[in-house]
């Protein structure tokens, strides 16, 4: 780009860019009359601008270029970790829904050209600028063109066609809105992913729009509800402004009620368009939105004026809108000016309601963290959640409280304590209800609000979520995450001075029947269960307290045995794993571009158990692994026993604890909640404490067991305690005792379910019994299921199986009926009962897993050998099962 603010000229990039234009243009446009036809054609389009753009700023000499101030400009006012690539996208789209918007506002009759299309924004002065500027600053024989064929298929749209039945109220589906998710598929994939742009069903946004106008009759003494024209109204994740535009449709509805409708005009210059705010960051959904809310204006009789303005702003809702607009050229003074105008909303409007449904993205993309590394706005307030009664939440991983909804609902709740009372009602991501990470934020929430409402809407495929009567559980978006509405009140005076009162719900089923409900309901015809949160979780998912103060008799593993953290991780199993030493080394060497020495070999080569039942090589050494975890992995260097669980899990039922003698990764019983490990024995070797006072010359170990467990046990049991081994189980007991007890105990069907809601959301629980003999018969059953699960019981060389046919042993295709495995066309496992094929551990189905894990390979003599061995193990283990619960007396266990 030159001094004069124009592109130059590329030829060599030109060529190539004409040629796939000729190309795409190659077929003369005929009438596009598809939403979805226009919008590919648009995207497909916008796409070639936006290498353009990116082209340009890379050959614009040094950073003080135009495009650059501009860049910067974005950079400082929405988005701070924008990259070039994001910022090409924000000018393409921009001239792309400019003439788009132009297109939709001018009149069937006018000319439309690239020229004239500005005149035709005068409903958002911004956008009018906006595309003026950036469509003027980049007017050269380049770029000119593509907007010139924009413009062309804008004309041969057939707009009414593709607008039909825009603003209806019996339409199921916004084709505006359509027809962006359909642009954005088409241009961007990934963007949409990243931004959490997914639109919400128009029920669920019937609901909360209702909801909140109830609440505000109910609760706060406003009988007009939402067309209480001091009632003011945020969506800080706008999107297309779906909710600000059933919001409108709700006032406008209560008016005609109230027979007002000869005050429209007057109320919504007066009172709506002046109380109504939206924020959104990126370009097209923003245009999407104007265009949306005052297509619904005209719609309902309201035609925009040359001073009115629709408060949807393109800014970072995230952010403190701190503005530099004096220091900046002219496209940057106007979105400087709209990040001033927006970071007023944030600041001094006296929000009173905060609505919408966030972004959610585990990997936020919004930072917590300035420049420099300093905790930013959000961040600072985020921080609130670490902590939990005043001290810190001590997790080791709680990057979930960096996903994008708990900023936004941690934004809403600052803003709403700002104006000191109101109204939040998101529909978010339905993790925070009972994940123990979120305890800090459950209890924060609790101590701002006077009201919490919950209404679960479930549909966590991911967790395979069913419903309780056993039908099909659907999400009502078109994502695996489940979801749940969050209505949070503050009382204008709190009555009470106490934590708020939190109800709850449960909408199970499938899609179309949480349709129905959410459209036919508001939060004051549910059936809520009022919940009464406590320590140590405030959980807001019901719970069976009588059941919980029982189970907490029972003592924290975590607590219990010390040391423990999750599995290792290589972050590249297809190098650092292998089924055997050999062609793991040459994977190594490959990768390392070298062989790694005999020594270096020596000390990080291991076999690790890799998966249930799966024994593999490892290579630990931190050039391939990057998380050894030897802090912990060490100790099974030795010989050894390890508990490996999970500290939470998604799946229906818990079946997650393995025993294993050797390393496991941090996915060993659950490739989605994360494995922990937990040693029996913890070893000092010479080369551990080498050069320090303690330097030893033998190895040593010592049992992984709190002393206040031990004494608590050993008081309880009458029994002395012994440092290693087994006791005699008359007078003393060993920590092998106590590891063969907890592990019948973990293998109890009755503990699993009787404690299903406590198992999921935290380390197990170990009941301490007080009776020798129990304590004795369930050690014993333990040590059996120890041994089978390790393949080191004789009864696993017992075949129940057969394998009678000769051929390649290729696992091609597993498939399991009428008791026989298969592998492929002719062979198979034959007498595998059904409760073996189907038994899980943890998040696997073993006898499935294990050979698809082998899909492509011929099973050696040794593999055949081993799954039949497996089988057996499985076999013992679901008899062994039976034998433990039939082993206890009533519960709970004393
Ligand atoms: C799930 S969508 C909301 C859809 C919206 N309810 C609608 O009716 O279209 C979330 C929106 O938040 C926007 N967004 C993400 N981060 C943002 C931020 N920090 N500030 C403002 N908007 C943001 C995304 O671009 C996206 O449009």
């Amino acid at each position: 780009m030159g001094k004069d603010h124009k592109l130059t000229v590329d030829h060599g990039g030109i060529a190539a860019v004409r040629q796939m234009f000729n190309e795409f243009y190659r077929v003369e446009v005929t009438t596009v009359g598809t939403p979805k036809e226009l919008a590919e054609r648009m995207a497909h389009l916008t796409k070639f601008v936006s290498d353009l753009i990116i082209n340009a700023l890379q050959a614009e000499a040094g950073d003080h270029g135009a495009l650059h101030k501009q860049y910067d400009t974005f950079r400082e006012n929405l988005l701070p970790t924008l990259e070039p690539e994001e910022f090409a996208d924000i000018y393409a789209q921009t001239m792309a829904y400019g003439l788009f918007a132009a297109k939709l506002s001018a009149p069937a009759s006018a000319t439309f050209n690239r020229a004239a299309a500005y005149q035709y924004l005068s409903a958002n002065r911004f956008l009018r600028k906006l595309f003026l500027d950036v469509g003027e600053g980049l007017d050269n024989e380049v770029i000119a063109p593509y907007l010139d064929e924009l413009a062309k298929l804008l004309n041969h749209a057939d707009m009414p066609a593709i607008l039909q039945d825009f603003g209806k109220r019996t339409k199921t589906e916004d084709p505006v809105v359509h027809f962006y998710e359909t642009f954005l598929a088409a241009y961007d994939p990934k963007l949409r992913a990243s931004r959490g742009v997914f639109y919400p069903p128009e029920p669920a946004v019937q609901f909360i729009v209702n909801s909140v106008d109830w609440l505000l009759r109910e609760r706060f003494n406003r009988p007009m509800g939402l067309a209480d024209p001091d009632v003011h109204v945020l969506d800080p994740a706008t999107g297309t402004s779906t909710f600000l535009y059933f919001v409108v449709r709700a006032i406008h509805d209560t008016l005609m009620a109230h027979k007002q409708g000869g005050t429209w005009q007057q109320y919504v210059r007066e009172k709506l368009l002046p109380r109504l705010f939206g924020f959104e960051l990126l370009m097209a959904p923003y245009v999407i939105a104007h265009l949306k809310l005052s297509l619904l204006l005209k719609d309902l009789g309201y035609e925009l004026g040359k001073d009115d303005r629709i408060q949807v702003y393109l800014t970072n809702a995230l952010d403190e809108g701190v503005t530099h607009a004096e220091q900046l050229g002219t496209l940057g003074w106007y979105i400087s000016q709209e990040a001033s105008e927006a970071a007023r909303v944030k600041k001094q409007v006296p929000i009173m309601v905060v609505l919408g449904n966030p972004p959610y993205s585990g990997h936020s993309a919004n930072a917590s963290k300035d420049a420099s590394g300093q905790l930013n706005f959000i961040g600072k307030l985020v921080r609130d959640y670490y902590f939990v009664d005043g001290a810190p939440l001590g997790e080791r991983n709680p990057k979930w409280l960096q996903d994008d909804y708990v900023k936004f609902i941690r934004f809403a709740q600052w803003r709403i304590q700002q104006t000191g009372h109101g109204i939040v009602a998101f529909v978010t991501n339905h993790s925070y209800l009972d994940n123990p990470t979120f305890r800090g934020m459950r209890k924060h929430l609790m101590s701002t609000f006077d009201e919490i409402y919950v209404l679960d809407l479930h549909g966590n495929t991911k967790k395979k979520e069913r419903a309780p009567e056993g039908g099909k559980d659907e999400n009502i978006f078109d994502i695996q995450q489940g979801v749940a509405i969050l209505l949070a009140v503050k009382l204008p005076l709190d009555p009470s001075g106490l934590a708020a009162r939190v109800h709850h719900a449960h909408l199970w089923g499938e899609r179309e029947g949480k349709y129905k409900y959410l459209a036919s309901h508001d939060a004051g015809s549910v059936k809520w269960k009022t919940l009464q949160p406590s320590q140590p979780f405030y959980l807001f998912v019901p719970q069976v307290v009588k059941l919980r103060e029982e189970y907490e008799q029972g003592c924290d593993i975590a607590e219990a045995m010390p040391l423990n953290l999750l599995g290792f991780q290589t972050h590249r199993d297809p190098v650092a794993v292998s089924f055997d030493e050999k062609s793991l080394r040459q994977q190594v060497a490959q990768y390392l571009g070298q062989t790694p020495s005999k020594q270096d070999w020596e000390a990080n080569c291991r076999r690790c158990d890799y998966r249930p039942f799966d024994s593999r090589t490892v290579y630990l050494g931190k050039e391939v692994a990057d998380g050894p975890r030897l802090e912990v992995t060490r100790h099974l260097f030795e010989p050894n026993l390890a508990f490996n669980l999970v500290r939470q899990t998604r799946a229906e039922t818990w079946q997650h604890a393995l025993v294993s003698d050797k390393p496991t990764p941090a996915v060993f019983i659950e490739i989605k909640d994360g494995s922990s490990v937990f040693p029996l024995y913890l070893y000092t070797t010479p080369e551990s404490t080498a050069g320090t006072l303690f330097a030893q010359t033998e190895t040593t170990r010592t049992p992984n067991l709190a002393p206040a467990f031990i004494e608590a046990f050993s008081g309880k049991l009458g029994l002395t305690f012994i440092l290693d081994g087994a006791g005699d189980l008359k007078k003393t007991f060993g920590p092998e005792d106590v590891f063969y007890y907890a592990y019948a105990v973990f293998h109890s069907t009755t503990y699993r379910q009787r404690y299903a809601e406590f198992l999921k959301i935290d380390f197990p629980r170990l009941p301490l019994t007080s009776d020798k003999k129990l304590f004795a018969k369930l050690a014993a059953k333990g040590a059996e299921l120890v041994s089978l699960h390790l393949l080191k019981s004789p009864t696993v060389d017992e075949f129940i199986t057969s394998y009678p046919v000769a051929g390649n042993n290729r696992v091609d295709k597993v498939s399991y009926a009428k008791r026989r495995v298969s592998i492929n066309a002719t062979q198979y496992f034959g007498g595998v009962p059904e409760a073996v094929w189907e038994f899980r551990v943890g998040g696997y189905q073993v006898c499935d897993k294990w050979l698809k894990d082998r899909k492509g390979r011929s099973l050696s003599m040794d593999d055949i050998t081993h799954y039949q061995r497996i089988v057996v193990a499985l076999k013992e283990t679901v008899r062994l099962m039976k034998e433990i619960d039939a082993a206890m007396p009533a519960w709970p266990i004393d």
